[in-house]
This record gives C-alpha cells, sequence and structure tokens, in this order.
C-alpha cells in the first residue's frame, strides 16, 4: 500500500512535499492548496473581475524588488568589499528592511485573537415571511466568510481560554455587505454600550503588570462583575463548559441582541439570530482547555483549518425566533431590548432559515482573517436594529476602531471587505485609496457627472430604516425598570443544567475565585451567588473556606430550560480525533483495518508509536514526545506500553471521560489505569469490535457516567 492510499492526515504546509536538495530551476509560484480560497476577485468598487484568486497574490518565478525588477540576490546586503561596511545605497537591503519594519498593525482591541473561513449560505425560504432580504429568499446561496474568536486575549494568547466566543459572519449579499457579529453565549456582560470600555479594561490584564493574559480568573474581572451585577447572567455562561469550545466546529452562535425584520409587506417583527452546528454543541473539560493551553496553543485554529483541508466541512444551520413587534418590545414578560436576557427556545422555538457550509481555509492569514473588517451597521434591506442600547453604541464602535487598526478610512476596499455587488458611494480619496474614481462630482445632486449616482427607492432595492415609533420623552441617563432583573435568568440557565454541567460550573466559580487575592471581592461575588442558587453559593463557599452569605433578593423559581443543556444526545462524529497505540509488534493489518474503518467513519486516525517513521508501511504521526492526550477524542490501543508518558497520556484520557477501547492482547495496560474492562467508556475485544462500539460512544461526545460517577 502506498501512501497516498492511506487515510488522510490533515497538516501539510504545502502544497506540494518539498525537494531536500534547494530548488535552482525558476519556476511559477505555487498555487494556493486544496482546501485554501482566497477573496473573490473584485474591484475596489465591488465588480467581479475574470481574474483567477491566484491573479493578486505574487507573479512570476523569479524575485522581484516592490516594482518589479529582478534581483539576483537576497541574502548579502551591498558592502564595500565583504567585510566593508553596508553601503546606504543598497535599495533592495532598505525597501526589505523598511517594509518588515512595518509589517504589524494594531491588534483588535477585543477579539484579536482569531482563525476564520470562506464557506456559502444556503436559504431554505423559511424567512421570507419575516423579511425582504434577497439573501434569505429559497434557494439563494451567498458567500461567507467566518471569524471566530476569543476576546480577552492577545493576538498570540492560546486558543482554549475560559472566554466568550466571537462568531461573526459577513455574507457577500446581492444587496451588498450583511455582517451577523455575535458571539457563542446568548447574552452579554453588560446593557448599555457606555459600559464597554469599563468591562473590558476589568477583564483585560491588570494595567500594571500586564497579568493575566486571556483570562478572568483575577481581581478586577471580579470586582467589576460583582459590583455590576447584570453581568451575573454572562457570567454564569462563563463558568461553564461553553466557554471552553471543543472546537469552533462545535460551538453555537447567536446575534444576542433582538433585531426589527420587515418583510415584503412592510410588516414588522422582532427577531433573535442563532447559529446551530451540525456537531451538536461540546466543551472541553477545564483541565483539558489548561493543558491544550501549553501543549497546543494553537488548538481551535488547527482544528478549524485540518477538518476543512480534510473535507470534514464544518455547517450550522441558521436559525430565527420569532416574536411580534409590539409597543412594549416585551415577549413573555421578558424585555427584548435587555442584551443579559435569553428567550428559552421552549417559548419561542427556533425556525432554521438556511445552512452555511465553511468549505475552504484563507490562503493568507494577514490578508483575510486579520484584516477582516465587521460591523453591526453592516446591514440590508429587510434587517434592522432596535433600540437595544448596547447594540447602539456597537453601531458607533466597530468603524470607529477600524479606522485606527486598519490604518485610514479605505478598509472596505481590502479584497476581504469588498462587496460583491456595485459599490458607488461619494466617498473620495484617504489613504490607501485602490479604486481610480473617475468623474468630478462626488456629490449629489450633480449636473456635471450627468446626476450619476441616484437615489434609489425601495422598489429599487434601497435599504430604508423601519419607521419605528419612537416615544415622545425627556433626556435622561436611565434605564427600563425591567433591566434592573439580574437573576433570574442566571438562576434559569443554572437550573436547566445536567448536574455534571452544574459541577462544572462549581469547579470554575471555585478556580476563578480562588486566583483573586481580595477577600472582599470573593464574599461580594458569593453574595451575588447567594441570589442566584443556595447550593451553588454554598459549594463554592466551602471550596473558598468563606462563610456561606444569605440572598439578598428573592429570584423566585424559573421554569428549567433543557435547549440549554449540552449533555445527553447523539451527536455526528465527522473530524474527531481517534490516538491508536501500536509499536513495531502491531499485526500490520489490523493496524490499517483500524485506520480504514475510523477513515470511513470520517474519524481523523493518529497513529501513536515509540518512534517516528513508518510501522511497516503505515506512517507514525505521534511519538511518546508530541502526542498528547488532549488533542484525542478517544483512544484505541493495540500495543502494550510501559513508557511512562504513554501510561499519562492513557490516564488522563481515562480521567477526562473518553472512550478507551483495547486490543485483547494488549488489555494488561488497565490495570496500570486502574480501569476495569466493561466500566463506562472502556471497551475491550477483537480490534475491529472495540472500533465499533468507539464509534458509537464518539456520538455523545464523552463518557458522561464516567464523570457522574466521580462527582457524586
Ligand atoms: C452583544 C454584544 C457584542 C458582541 C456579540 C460582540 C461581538 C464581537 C465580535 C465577534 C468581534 C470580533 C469581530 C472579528 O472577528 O473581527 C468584536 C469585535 C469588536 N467589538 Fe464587539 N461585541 C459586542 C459588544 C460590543 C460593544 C458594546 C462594543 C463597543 C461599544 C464592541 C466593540 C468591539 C470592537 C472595538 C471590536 C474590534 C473590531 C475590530 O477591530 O475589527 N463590541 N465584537
Amino acid at each position: 500500500m502506498s501512501t497516498h492510499d492511506q487515510p488522510t492526515i490533515p497538516g501539510a504546509p504545502a502544497p506540494e512535499p518539498p525537494s531536500f536538495d534547494e530548488p535552482t530551476t525558476p519556476r511559477e509560484p505555487l498555487p494556493p492548496k486544496a482546501d485554501q480560497r482566497g477573496p473573490e476577485t473584485r474591484t475596489p468598487t465591488g465588480a467581479a473581475t475574470d481574474l483567477p484568486a491566484e491573479a493578486v497574490a505574487q507573479q512570476g518565478a523569479h524575485l522581484t524588488t516592490a516594482q518589479g525588477t529582478r534581483l539576483p540576490d537576497t541574502d548579502h546586503s551591498l558592502k564595500a568589499g565583504p567585510r566593508g561596511p553596508v553601503l546606504l545605497q543598497d535599495h533592495h537591503l532598505r525597501e526589505k528592511i523598511m517594509h518588515f519594519d512595518h509589517e504589524r498593525i494594531p491588534e483588535r482591541a477585543v477579539h484579536a485573537r482569531g482563525a476564520a473561513a470562506h464557506g456559502v449560505f444556503e436559504a431554505n425560504g423559511a424567512a421570507e415571511g419575516v423579511t425582504k432580504a434577497a439573501f434569505l429568499r429559497a434557494g439563494a446561496r451567498t458567500k461567507v466568510f467566518v471569524r471566530f474568536s476569543t476576546v480577552l486575549g492577545s493576538r498570540g494568547s492560546a486558543d482554549t481560554v475560559r472566554d466568550t466566543r466571537g462568531f461573526a459572519t459577513k455574507f457577500y449579499t446581492e444587496e451588498g455587505v450583511y455582517d451577523l457579529v455575535g458571539n457563542n453565549i446568548p447574552v452579554f456582560f453588560i446593557q448599555d454600550a457606555i459600559k464597554f470600555p469599563d468591562v473590558i479594561h476589568a477583564g483585560k490584564p491588570h494595567p500594571d503588570r500586564e497579568i493575566p493574559q486571556a483570562q478572568s480568573a483575577h481581581d478586577t474581572f471580579w470586582d467589576f462583575v460583582s459590583l455590576h451585577t447584570e453581568a451575573q447572567h454572562h457570567t454564569i455562561w462563563n463558568m461553564s463548559d461553553r466557554a471552553l469550545p471543543r472546537s469552533y466546529r462545535m460551538m453555537q452562535g447567536f446575534g444576542i441582541h433582538t433585531f426589527r425584520l420587515e418583510n415584503e409587506a412592510g410588516e414588522t417583527s422582532l427577531v433573535k439570530f442563532h447559529w446551530r452546528p451540525t456537531l451538536g454543541t461540546h466543551g472541553l473539560m477545564w483541565e483539558e482547555a489548561q493543558l491544550l493551553a501549553g501543549k497546543d496553543p494553537d488548538f481551535h485554529r488547527r482544528d478549524l483549518a485540518d477538518a476543512i483541508e480534510a473535507g470534514a466541512f464544518p455547517q450550522w444551520e441558521l436559525a430565527l425566533q420569532v416574536m411580534p413587534d409590539t409597543p412594549d418590545e416585551t415577549f413573555e414578560g421578558i424585555d427584548l431590548l435587555d442584551p443579559t436576557k435569553i428567550v428559552p427556545e421552549e417559548l419561542a422555538p427556533l425556525q432554521v432559515i438556511g445552512t452555511m457550509t465553511l468549505d475552504a481555509n484563507p490562503t493568507n492569514y494577514f490578508a483575510e482573517t486579520e484584516q477582516v473588517a465587521f460591523h453591526p451597521g453592516h446591514l440590508v434591506p429587510g434587517i434592522d436594529v432596535t433600540n437595544d442600547p448596547l447594540l447602539q453604541g456597537r453601531l458607533f464602535s466597530y468603524l470607529d476602531t477600524q479606522i485606527t487598526r486598519l490604518g485610514g478610512p479605505n478598509f472596505a476596499q481590502l479584497p476581504i471587505n469588498r462587496p460583491h455587488t456595485d459599490v458607488n458611494d461619494m466617498l473620495r480619496d484617504g489613504m490607501h485609496q485602490t479604486a481610480v474614481h473617475a468623474g468630478v462630482a462626488p456629490y449629489h445632486p450633480n449636473s456635471l457627472d450627468g446626476g450619476c449616482p441616484f437615489h434609489a427607492g425601495a422598489d429599487a432595492g434601497a435599504f430604508i430604516e423601519v419607521p419605528a415609533r419612537v416615544e415622545e420623552s425627556v433626556k435622561e441617563r436611565r434605564q427600563p425598570a425591567s433591566f434592573d432583573d439580574h437573576f433570574s435568568q442566571a438562576r434559569l440557565f443554572y437550573l436547566s443544567l445536567t448536574p455534571v454541567e452544574q459541577q462544572h460550573v462549581a469547579d470554575a466559580y471555585a478556580f476563578e475565585l480562588g486566583k483573586c487575592f481580595e477577600q472582599t471581592i470573593k464574599e461580594r461575588q458569593l453574595a451575588a451567588l447567594a441570589n442566584i442558587d443556595a447550593d451553588l453559593c454554598a459549594s463554592v463557599a466551602a471550596s473558598l473556606g468563606l462563610p456561606v452569605p444569605d440572598a439578598s433578593i428573592e429570584v423566585g423559581e424559573p421554569e428549567p430550560s433543557p435547549a440549554l443543556r449540552m449533555v445527553g444526545d447523539q451527536w455526528p462524529i465527522d473530524g474527531r480525533m481517534v490516538g491508536i497505540i501500536a509499536d513495531d509488534q502491531t499485526d500490520a493489518a489490523e493496524l490499517a483495518a483500524v485506520r480504514t474503518a475510523l477513515d470511513e467513519a470520517s474519524v481523523v486516525p493518529l497513529v501513536i508509536a515509540p518512534h517516528g517513521g513508518l510501522l511497516g508501511d503505515i506512517p507514525v504521526q505521534r511519538t511518546p514526545d508530541t502526542a498528547a492526550s488532549v488533542e484525542l477524542d478517544a483512544v484505541l490501543v493495540l500495543a502494550k506500553s510501559d513508557d511512562p508518558r504513554v501510561l499519562r497520556l492513557l490516564d488522563e484520557v481515562y480521567r477526562h471521560a473518553k472512550a478507551i477501547g483495547v486490543a485483547d492482547a494488549a488489555s494488561s495496560v488497565l490495570e496500570r489505569l486502574d480501569a476495569d474492562a466493561g466500566e463506562p467508556g472502556v471497551v475491550v475485544g477483537s480490534a475491529s469490535a472495540v472500533v465499533r462500539e468507539m464509534l458509537g460512544l464518539l456520538a455523545a461526545h464523552r463518557v458522561w457516567e464516567r464523570l457522574s460517577e466521580a462527582t457524586g
């Protein structure tokens, strides 16, 4: 069997393998890898070009200056003799160093760390009754670019930190760009955008030592959220496994705010957007997340890119919760303008309106993932904003910050941001202007450019704001009384979880508050927990060694929402990783058969052996040096091993409630693990039978029974 017949292992760095010797024969640049796509080749003003995507990248076989002049050498500065000083006239040295010196741009103020992919959204038409947006009509297919991110960490921080995740989607619709800039948690910390700088200052590292990086387990964060108790609902989601996604592919997305949709007849509805992943919503265990931050800080971006490269394209359904547009903008007693509140799915069921598939990796991280510029104000006809005060502030913030981050006002012309439709604005000049505007009259009305551009009416697809009523009132810095309920939905969330999920929430509070220095802050947060749930509060207080405070507010008994649980169902297993522990004594045919069975189930097999290279003709992907339990969803043991690194890997897999399959010949390994054949998720038998059973176990994400036993 040649290695080309083997299951695909993602991660090849280049489209073709390198030669050992330095290549010296000039040739054209290699094309992007098969899994990659760049931005569409559009002009800065949105017109399609016939150019292939590669045409906007490097051209020709020879090294040139930025001006296209060919160069004979880029390894030696121009000097006065081999030992002499470097000459100021070395134009190539100066250009090369000058450009390098300016390669960095400011990272995003928030959501700096992210990963992205291209894809397509296909609408099923179910939204036609509530919105006239063309990209939501039945059968419409729209290109998308999606960027997932953490909120707090810097660009180089780890992927698996405990944090909210961004889920920002750019739809390149025929009516202009529509951005759905959401998160994987359906509520936000604050109710008014004026507090955004404050909550972010509190969450970011302390300003004196600039620690801790990318996490909320520190005094300023808990100081803020215990004083601004509106943050308690978002915070309890952050303490759940939702804040530790197993993969970007296994994460829900939420538009959070209520939007006002308008259909062709001019009727309006109040609507919330939800992304629902086909693979289910799954979390890491806290210890896994911590280990991954060291073993593979790029875990989420690698997982996304590898899955797409392997053809396991992630998918999400886009769904709506549709509520009537009543004057009080309230549904079942829930204020729809309060971004710290959800509408339980049991009260307003999700209506699926289309499917998104991510099918290509970016060709260049900087050009695409870093330079993409989202903005909640990028709207299309049929989708409008509400008066949610958090959303209103966002409408200002994104454009404003992008001027600094992207170096001027023309960032909409960057290839990844270009609309896929005609652009005829009257914006001119500015830093990095790349459109060559013709005409003399960028103003309206004009007669010198023949009157162009002209206003469009609603019949010509204009975006016309919904004429929503604004009540006569006085100017004041106040909010509605309904915004004062800070605890009922935090309790609703907690009561909706399964016992094992509740235990993880309690453990997370104990960890985070345990990392705080100030006892006052711990006590203040315990006082907030007392208003959410007495048992939760008591458990965290016991861990901290502090007294249990009494509740200060009567919260009531909300009806749990089972839709908020992540545990208890079966999901597709595409792209899951299974480690196979083998060695030179392993039966080659058995190893090959196991790999093929996993590959055919769309699971990625990773062979872990005592040495690199080949076992027979099967490539080894990991050795005890490079293997890590935390990148695996399950492990299959075909060979006994006494290597302490392998035993530690198996111990972690076991503790993290992942399936372990053991071939009969290797069953003695269980004694080293203190695990018994037949206990939940520990399968012993012939290799083929074990694989079959493990595929079933993977569908539940984890062997939850094992954890329930551990946590009582
Ligand atoms: C529901 C609340 C919010 C959600 C869901 C949200 C979501 C996001 C997401 C997903 C990103 C990353 C976009 C990307 O991948 O490039 C982002 C960036 C950002 N957000 Fe928010 N955000 C929220 C609230 C706010 C508020 C209230 C403000 C300010 C008043 C704000 C300011 C920013 C800024 C400045 C950036 C960086 C943008 C850039 O540099 O391109 N966000 N937000």
